[in-house]
């Protein structure tokens, strides 16, 4: 089995509910932020990674998220003959050269859970990254990639975790395990949105997994639970009886994109930041609210 992971999972067969009605036809990991869709961010943190093989599960509507990746002969063309060199780089770098994107196609939005299981074939008997695109993180090395390397020693699954407010455990899987360190906790449990009064901690799982090929034998007998989903949490619960599963305390800001409110502070804090346009907006906000 290869002990490096080289390949990252995106689900993004999701209804985005959320976020109607800018969901009703197009999809939610195209919104965005600034100037780049959610998915992108997602693509470029795998890549720092050390990732090469990006593997997509989509649905109805997200066609859009495959041409984002593809060639776009006819824009770098135009680009090319207008001599436009720093936008033909932009077109051009979405997708380098080494990078492998691959697709298949969860037909139902039968769950988190049932969207992994649909990558299988694509994935094989190795140890994946899954990213959930509208989670939108932001750290610095990324933070897929202090879960890579936190892998690198654990050869373990890795969930990576932050606290959150007890009022706000109904809307994360929620972890309990025994801390081995400030940033490692190896777990005992995994429950999927608890009431505040049933969580068993704080501690909340964000969008991003590293996850042992183990994994897809134990969705394969997940029943269905919260919502009627396949929940990957459930089959989490399963794995833990079987091997380690860690939890990691990562470095950096998470965003729900997912959620209206996540979505304009990303897009306020990321525009604050931005190269072009930062200085100037972060002044007009200043302005505003004197
Ligand atoms: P979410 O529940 O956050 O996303 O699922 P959603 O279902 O798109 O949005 P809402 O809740 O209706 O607003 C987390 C991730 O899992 C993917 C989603 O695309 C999202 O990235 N997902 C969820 C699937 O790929 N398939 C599913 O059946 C469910």
């Amino acid at each position: 089995m290869n002990t490096r992971i080289l390949k990252a999972v995106f689900p993004i067969a999701g209804l985005g509910s959320r976020f109607l009605p800018a969901t009703k036809a197009s999809a939610k990991e195209m919104l965005p932020v600034v100037d780049k869709p959610l998915i992108q961010y997602a693509v470029e943190e795998a890549y720092e990674a050390g990732i090469r093989h990006m593997v997509f599960v989509t649905g109805r509507t997200k066609r859009s998220v495959e041409d984002h990746f593809d060639t776009a002969y006819e824009l770098e063309n135009e680009l090319e003959q207008a001599g436009k060199t720093e936008l033909l780089k932009i077109a051009r770098g979405i997708s380098p050269d080494d990078m492998v994107c691959s697709y298949v196609r969860q037909p139902r939005a039968l769950g988190l859970g049932h969207a992994v299981l649909c990558a299988e074939h694509l994935v094989g008997q190795e140890p994946f990254a899954v990213l959930l695109a509208d989670d939108l993180m932001v750290g610095q090395p990324s933070i897929t990639a202090q879960m890579v390397q936190q892998f690198a020693t654990l050869q373990a699954s890795i969930l990576a975790v932050q606290d959150v407010p007890l009022d706000q455990t109904n809307r994360y899987g929620i972890v309990s395990g025994t801390t081995l360190d400030a940033q490692l906790t190896q777990l005992s449990g995994i429950v999927e949105k608890p009431a505040p009064a049933d969580a068993p901690s704080t501690l909340a799982v964000a969008g991003r997994y590293i996850l042992m090929p183990r994994i897809f034998e134990e969705l394969k007998t997940t029943p269905k639970g919260a919502g009627g989903e396949i929940q990957l949490t459930d089959a989490i619960a399963q794995l833990l009886s079987k091997e380690k599963v860690f939890a990691y305390r990562y470095h950096g800001t998470r965003y729900d994109c997912g959620s209206k409110l996540g979505f304009l502070q990303a897009t306020v804090d990321l525009g604050e930041h931005h190269p072009q346009v930062g200085a100037e907006f972060s002044s007009w906000l200043a302005q505003r609210q004197s």
